[in-house]
Formats: C-alpha cells, sequence, structure tokens
C-alpha cells in the first residue's frame, strides 16, 4: 500500500530560540508527517527548531508525495516559492538549505537538481538518518547533495531514540515500511523499496516511552501494516497481532490503531485480536480499490471481491462495532462500465464508515501507466462523482447514527470556539463538546447530540478515564 490515508497536511512549527531554524513543509501520508517529525529529531541535536516561516528558517525541508497525478509539477511551483525566500535571505546575509525530501526526492531526484539548482540537498525515504551529515555536507560544499540508494541498513536502527511526545495523547509510531505487493498502479514498492518491520524492542521501548509521556492512543505506522513480522526479543518472528496484544496488555496503550493494511494479510490471528483486544479500536481502513474481479486482477490485488466481502463478514463476527474504511480508484486501465457498477455494489454490500477515491493516475514506470485502454478523462469524472455521491451517503448515515449515542472521546486540543474542546472518537469522527482544557490528552465519556456536516457535537457525562 502507501495505502497510508492521503492528508494534506500542514507544517509542523514551534517557534524555538536556538540558532538555527528549521521549516518542514509536509505533503502526504501519515507516513510522511511521521517522517517529518523524525527529521525534525535527528536535526534537533545539530541545535535546529522547527519555526513557522520559511524566512526565518535557516533549513526549510520539502516533503513530498508521489501518489498522485502532477507531483512533479506541485512540486516545481512550491520550489518557485522556496527559491524566492532563499534569495531574499541570502541578500540578508543569511544563508538557507533547500533540501527536498519523501518519494518525489526519490523518484525523480536529479531532475530535481537540474530544473531547480538551488536545491541544496534531495533525499530519498530510506536515508533520513543520513540528514545531519548530508547537512554539514551541504552547508559546507557549493555543489547539492543526492541521496536516493537504498542502504542496506535499516534507517530505522540509526534514528535517534529520543522524539518529541505530541501534545493531545495520540501518536504515531512507525513499525514497517515498503511494500513488496506491486499493484500495477502503485508506485511505492520503487520510492519506498522492499518490505522490512521494525524490530519488536525497538518498536516497544518506543511505544513505553510515549506511554510514559501521556500517550493514550498509538497508530502504527506501515504501508503494509499488517504484514508486519519483526524480530522478536525471543529470537521468533511477530506478527501484528501478536504485537498489538502485547502493546496492550503489557505497555499498556488504551487505544491501538493500525494503517494501512491490505486485504491480503488479514491472516486469523489478527482477525482473532479484534474480537480479544478492546484496546484495538473497532475501525479499521481496508482498502479494496475495486469491485471487480477483472479490474483487481489487472491491479495485482491478489484476492476477488467476494474475498473482500467475506473477510469483511469475519471482521464483523470478530468485533459486531466495527466500521471500516477504504480506498478506491476508479478508471483504472480497462475499466469498463459493468466493472464500475460492481465496484458500486461492493459499496453498497458492503457499507463504509468513511473512503477515500480517486481517479486512477497514471505514474510512470509503474505496469498499469502503459497498459492500453487507459480510460478517457470525463469518464472517470463521471464515475468519481457518482462514487462519492455513495460514499458520502454512507458516511453522513453512519454520523447520523451516532447521534444519541454515548462514545470515549481522546481529547487532543482545544476547538474552534472558546470554551470548546474536540476529540476523536473510536470511529475517527471529530467530536466537539464544552468542556476544561484539562481533558486534552485523557479519554472522557460522552453523549452524542448533534450532527454537524463533518463532526459531532457532545456533551460529556462526567465520567472519565484518569491516567
Ligand atoms: N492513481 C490513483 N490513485 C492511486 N492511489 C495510489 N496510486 C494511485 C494512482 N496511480 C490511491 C490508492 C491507495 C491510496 C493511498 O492512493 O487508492 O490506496
Ligand atoms: Fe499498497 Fe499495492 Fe502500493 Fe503496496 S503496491 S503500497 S499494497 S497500493
Amino acid at each position: 500500500m502507501n495505502e497510508m490515508t492521503p492528508l494534506p497536511c500542514a507544517t509542523s512549527a514551534r517557534s524555538g530560540k536556538q540558532a538555527r531554524g528549521l521549516h518542514v513543509i509536509t505533503w502526504g501520508c501519515q507516513m510522511n508527517v511521521y517522517d517529518s517529525e523524525r527529521m525534525t529529531d535527528v536535526l534537533r541535536p545539530l541545535g535546529y527548531e522547527a519555526v513557522d516561516a520559511p524566512d526565518r528558517a535557516d533549513m526549510i525541508i520539502l516533503n513530498t508525495c508521489h501518489i498522485r497525478d502532477r507531483a512533479a509539477e506541485k512540486v516545481f511551483s512550491e520550489l518557485g516559492r522556496l527559491r524566492l525566500v532563499k534569495e531574499a535571505r541570502a541578500q540578508a546575509g543569511q544563508q538557507t538549505v533547500l533540501a527536498v525530501a519523501g518519494c518525489v526526492a526519490q523518484a525523480e531526484g536529479r531532475e530535481i537538481l537540474a530544473r531547480a539548482p538551488y536545491v541544496d540537498i534531495v533525499l530519498g525515504p530510506q536515508t533520513y538518518h543520513r540528514l545531519p551529515e548530508m547537512v554539514a555536507r551541504a552547508a559546507r560544499a557549493a555543489g547539492a547533495v543526492i541521496e536516493t540508494d537504498f542502504p542496506v541498513e535499516q534507517k530505522f536502527d540509526f534514528l535517534p531514540p529520543e522524539r518529541e511526545v505530541p501534545e493531545g495523547g495520540a501518536a504515531f509510531l512507525t513499525i514497517q515500511e515498503g511494500c513488496d505487493k506491486f499493484c500495477s498502479f502503485c508506485v511505492v514498492p520503487y520510492t519506498r523499496g522492499a518490505e522490512a518491520s521494525r524490530p519488536v524492542a525497538a518498536v516497544l521501548e518506543e511505544a513505553r516511552r510515549l506511554v510514559a509521556h501521556g500517550v493514550r492512543e498509538i497508530t502504527l505506522l506501515g504501508q503494509n501494516v499488517n504484514a508486519y513480522h519483526g524480530e522478536g526479543p525471543d529470537g521468533a518472528t511477530w506478527d501484528l497481532a501478536r504485537l498489538a496484544t502485547e502493546l496492550a496488555d503489557r505497555v499498556g496503550v488504551e487505544r491501538i490503531r493500525y494503517t494501512t493494511s491490505h486485504p491480503r494479510d488479514m491472516g486469523d490471528g489478527l482477525i482473532a485480536a479484534h474480537r480479544d483486544l478492546p484496546a484495538l479500536m473497532p475501525f479499521l481502513h481496508l482498502p479494496v480499490q475495486s469491485g471487480s474481479d477483472r479490474i483487481l486482477a489487472a491491479m495485482n490485488r491478489g484476492h476477488t471481491a467476494q474475498e473482500y466481502r467475506d473477510l469483511v463478514v469475519r471482521l464483523r463476527a470478530a468485533r459486531p462495532d466495527l466500521a471500516l474504511s477504504s480506498d478506491f480508484i476508479v478508471g483504472h486501465p480497462g475499466e469498463t462500465d459493468e466493472d464500475f457498477e460492481q465496484t458500486m455494489q461492493l459499496i453498497r454490500d458492503v457499507g463504509f464508515a468513511q473512503a477515500y477515491s480517486f481517479k486512477y493516475s497514471p505514474r510512470p514506470g509503474t505496469p498499469a501507466s502503459n497498459a492500453g485502454a487507459q480510460v478517457p478523462e470525463d469518464v472517470k469524472d463521471a464515475r468519481l462523482q457518482r462514487l462519492q455521491a455513495l460514499l458520502r451517503e454512507q458516511q453522513d448515515a453512519f454520523n447520523a447514527a451516532s447521534v444519541g449515542q454515548r462514545v470515549r472521546v481522546l481529547f487532543t486540543g482545544r476547538g474552534r470556539k472558546p470554551g470548546q474542546i474536540s476529540g476523536k472518537s473510536p470511529y475517527l469522527q471529530a467530536v466537539h463538546v464544552e468542556g476544561p482544557d484539562s481533558l486534552i490528552g485523557q479519554v472522557a465519556e460522552v453523549d452524542i447530540v448533534k450532527l454537524y456536516t463533518n463532526s459531532l457535537g457532545g456533551v460529556l457525562t462526567g465520567e472519565t478515564e484518569r491516567a
């Protein structure tokens, strides 16, 4: 997968008193958000502190995403803007190191340096631990640095153990990276490399530290997170079910989520974990992409539509309150009206609480990009509109059904209005209530009383789980 939920993401920004400012611009999935945080961590010992404006930054990192169309164009236009910042700072006698990271850097490193020679560093997702060395070299040398090879060592092993703990009680933790599945449309196996799992001990240590700092909810991340097979301290290989059990039972993580999963790796053990572990949240992102067997085969997904339906039945039998989210692509090469109708039918049959849907866009170097029978743009548009209308209907119905329910909400921050705090339900619905700031980072019981377009309003019941 990068079946990571694509989320356009703002800069992580805090102003610092340190001598050097770091401004990270993050595009793409949660994996990129995590990577941006880790890059900030590895640069902290060099004296870099996050700043919220590029013109105050001695180093700017553009962390890019390649998953869909026009990624390179978007990067070049952003770089054009950053070039002006760099030039203005140079006139004031300040040096700025400009780095491009992430999947576009991986795929188009040389092109970036050719078209944007003012870029100092281009680094792929496997080399972030080398960032301090690259920064030192870039600051010294006039020439730009390219670092997009896949090193033999795992970058996980080189990241510093300390990481800043986010406020609000929820954190991401990468446990697996890369993908060996080679779906026809996807760049991830080429940009993120082969599937690799982080050793169990390292994951547990990071999780323990997060919990000790008050983190209540951990989302385990990986492009193919349920293919996790980390080396355990006992020498055995641990799967995700075993890891989640350990995190819930021994580390004391109250809420566990994982994303993104592939239906092929949804084993019996993991399904049983949904039955046995209350800490495993009853909300699962399980991309299916299409409901047509012909297209699923062309996509190299490795399962049929019926197998997906059966899997959902087994999951719901294990955890009756489970809700699903998914990713869909319309207009994959060869997709006919009939194929598309089968996708619509699968959506009606399964019912999704939430979903992301995309028009197919060819990624250079992937098998689908030079397949015949590309679907015309206007057909893709029309299909996407119908698909999104159906998914929106299901999402609205799911949210409407929450009104009148009592749910446990993890409060992650202040709301928009004074006196309001916001958090998320077990189903990642945004919930707003009138409540004290002291509840931020805590789980409290809420009666849902109101439905807004993209969120819910509630009232505290007075019942709070203390950390
Ligand atoms: N075109 C359209 N959507 C894509 N995705 C991945 N690659 C492409 C592509 N070439 C979507 C898939 C994946 C999600 C993260 O992005 O649905 O699950
Ligand atoms: Fe996900 Fe398939 Fe891409 Fe792997 S190749 S990241 S399974 S979409």
